[in-house]
């Protein structure tokens, strides 16, 4: 199985076999992260990474992914390269495409929250460049997907749960109160993979912060073919019955693009109301000693507590630095030599 020139805009794309190989790959990668039979992967290939959005763990993980593997990864900042908007004239995503494709060997882009002025636009964009790029197309979080994140939450179920005993594990998708108006692209693919690799899922949250009906359609199907569960839940503390994993997240109402505009200020005047929507430590009490995990950046005091956060059943920190070993195993299997 080949998965040279492949974008990855969503995990939900990709099969199983697929997404099993590069996780195989990452954790390959992992145990023997310096060996030498890596170092060339990428020998003077260039990754182009566009970020609209600001990031912590994207940039660096994929700076060093690039690096371990004998290449490089060049930050590019879209306002300074005259590309054609909705609202200023300048180079089309078609000629964009065309010509980064003769010099890198594929292009990340983020694009999210205020970068757009409506759910899909994000998505839109990315699809665009999949069209015209003969190089592959990595979703670095955009408003629908975060198909990096949703690989590394799964490596880190692997490392914690078992490869073997994540099927049947009960996935608490459990909505955070905050004044960040989060995009729904990381809880849209951990609830996608999650599912498709066997877990019930359980999606808790205030009334009316539904996420895209698409997203659930799919979850829902991926439950039913592995014959598991999907539950929704309006309860901050009973939807934390008998979970293996909660992954506490904020995200955006729906109502939050209106006229195309991003509205943060009433978004997070809304959010904040529901201060009683944090994990913590009584909460969890309720669970099967589930993992806590998260994708980070935390917002802790209102996502989650510090003790949750903190505590020996987080394993948030060993989820970032699989950002590293995916991003790898996915730039040698789809743009490597
Ligand atoms: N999880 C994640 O994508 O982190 P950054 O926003 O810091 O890149």
């Amino acid at each position: 199985m080949s998965l040279k020139g492949k974008h990855l805009l969503c995990t939900q794309d990709w099969s199983l076999d697929e997404l099993s190989k590069i996780l195989q790959l990452a954790e390959d990668m992992k145990k023997e992260r310096w060996s030498n039979k890596y170092a060339q992967v990428l020998d003077r290939r260039t990754f182009f990474m566009f970020f609209y959005n600001p990031s912590v763990r994207t940039r660096q993980s994929f700076e060093a992914a690039a690096t371990e593997l004998g290449g490089h990864a060049q930050f590019l900042e879209p306002k300074s390269m005259r590309l054609k908007t909705k609202k200023s004239a300048g180079e089309t995503i078609e000629d964009a495409a065309r010509v980064m494709s003769r010099y890198a060997c594929g292009i990340g882009i983020r694009i999210l929250e205020d970068k757009i002025g409506a759910y899909g636009e994000g998505h839109k964009l990315l699809s665009e460049y999949a069209e015209y790029a003969d190089i592959p197309i990595v979703s670095m979080a955009h408003d629908k997907y975060h198909p990096c994140q949703g690989l590394a939450d799964m490596q880190g179920l692997w490392q914690h749960i078992g490869r073997e005993n994540v099927k049947g594990k009960k996935l608490l998708q459990v909505w955070g109160h905050g004044a960040l108006a989060r995009s729904w692209c990381s809880v849209q693919e951990s609830i996608l993979i999650s599912s498709n690799f066997g877990m019930d899922v359980t999606m808790a949250y205030p009334e009316g912060y539904d996420v895209d009906p698409e997203v659930i359609a799919k979850t829902k199907a991926n439950c039913e073919a592995n014959g598991r569960k999907f539950e929704t839940s309006h309860d901050p503390q009973t939807c934390y019955d008998g979970a293996d994993v909660v992954y506490s997240r904020n995200w955006m109402h729906a109502d939050t693009y209106q006229d195309g505009e991003f509205q943060k200020a009433k978004e997070v005047e809304r959010a904040m109301k529901h201060n009683n929507w944090i994990c913590d430590t009584d909460k969890m009490k309720r669970t099967n000693n589930a993992l806590f995990t998260h994708p980070m950046p935390i917002d802790r005091g209102h996502e989650v507590s510090d003790a949750v956060a903190s505590s020996d059943r987080s394993i948030i920190y060993d989820v970032a630095e699989n950002r590293l070993h995916v991003q790898k195993a996915i730039m040698a299997l789809t743009m490597g030599a």
